[in-house]
């Protein structure tokens, strides 16, 4: 295919089936219609009074031209089902950016304490994990040069992976109506070589940062967590240390994985899933975190 979509080998994949689908499409347009023509010549009425007197019938024809095209279209099915299940496989990622959507801009927040409006600088050649929400409506996250579109949900954390194989800028849009600036909320992705891109984060000229981490720290001593969920084992609250990816046991009977939804979801409605063995007593704390901040909290817990 054109050296453009060797971009993002999915993007690749996903141009070779729009090109499938392009050529079944015009072969069977091209088939029908001339066929439809040559009929059209071939049968034509000779002389006045003649009266038609064709074929009735024909099973195996019409086996034929049933089944012919539902192998087709089971076919394009299972392709177009993996190339989506590929999309969605969790990959274990070289480099992890939280992007913020809101009324009407991309807010991207690197680990390190960088952030950025309408941009998002990933590195050449390795996987880059990217954690999506929106603080207000429904947006979509579309790179038209990678092929995708995604939805971002408010109150939902989503991941998507992209592996870009081809440096330079290129446009990030919202394809989701989301309000009158809707149409201006775009932004760049910007693809360095690693090492540039290590130097981008570094760039001395916007120091001081603070590590993301460290922002989340100081909101977590900030709103006193730690008076509740103190390390001992005598704490009225879950204790904390060690609790991202691990697998925990709900009142309820469920077992669930920690992940920054489960993080989000506890802080903002903490009755939700209730750890076993305790009581049900943390106040919610909605309204009194931003979407930002729990990005940055989240990111220190994962640190505990
Ligand atoms: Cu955000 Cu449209």
């Amino acid at each position: 295919m054109n050296k453009d979509s060797a971009f993002f080998s999915y993007a690749e994949s996903v141009n070779n089936l729009s090109y499938a689908l392009f050529y079944i499409g015009a072969f069977f347009s091209v088939l029908v219609m001339g066929l439809l023509v040559f009929f059209c010549i071939k049968y034509r009425i000779k002389h006045e009074g003649q009266r038609g007197d064709g074929p009735k019938g024909h099973i195996g024809l019409e086996i034929f031209w049933s089944v012919v095209p539902f192998i087709i279209l089971v076919f394009i099915f299972v392709w177009g089902a993996k190339l989506f299940m590929d999309f969605y496989t969790e990959r274990s990622p070289d480099y992890r950016v939280t992007v913020l959507g809101k009324q009407w801009m991309w807010k991207s927040f690197h680990s390190n304490g960088k952030r950025e409006i309408d941009s998002l600088h990933v590195p050449l050649g390795k996987v880059t994990e990217i954690t999506l929400i929106s603080q207000d409506v429904i947006h979509s996250f579309f790179i038209p040069k990678l092929r995708f579109k995604q939805d971002v949900m408010p109150g939902k954390y989503v991941k998507i992976f992209v592996h870009p194989t081809q440096e330079g800028r290129f446009p990030i849009l919202c394809a989701e109506y989301c309000g009158t600036d809707h149409s201006r909320m775009r932004g760049e992705l910007v693809v360095h070589s690693p090492e540039s891109h290590t130097n981008w984060l570094n760039r001395p000229e916007d120091a001081p940062i603070e590590l993301l981490q460290a922002s989340g720290r100081r909101l977590f001593q900030k709103m006193d967590c730690a008076s509740c969920h103190q390390s001992n084992t005598n704490a009225i609250a879950p204790v904390l240390k060690g609790l991202w990816q691990a697998q925990r046991e709900l009142d309820d009977g469920r077992n669930i994985k920690v992940d920054e939804n489960y993080l989000r979801q506890s802080i903002l409605n903490p009755n939700a899933d209730i750890h076993k063995g305790y009581p049900a007593i943390m106040p919610t704390y909605k309204g009194q975190v931003s979407e930002e901040e729990i990005i940055s909290l989240v990111e220190y817990l994962k640190t505990l």
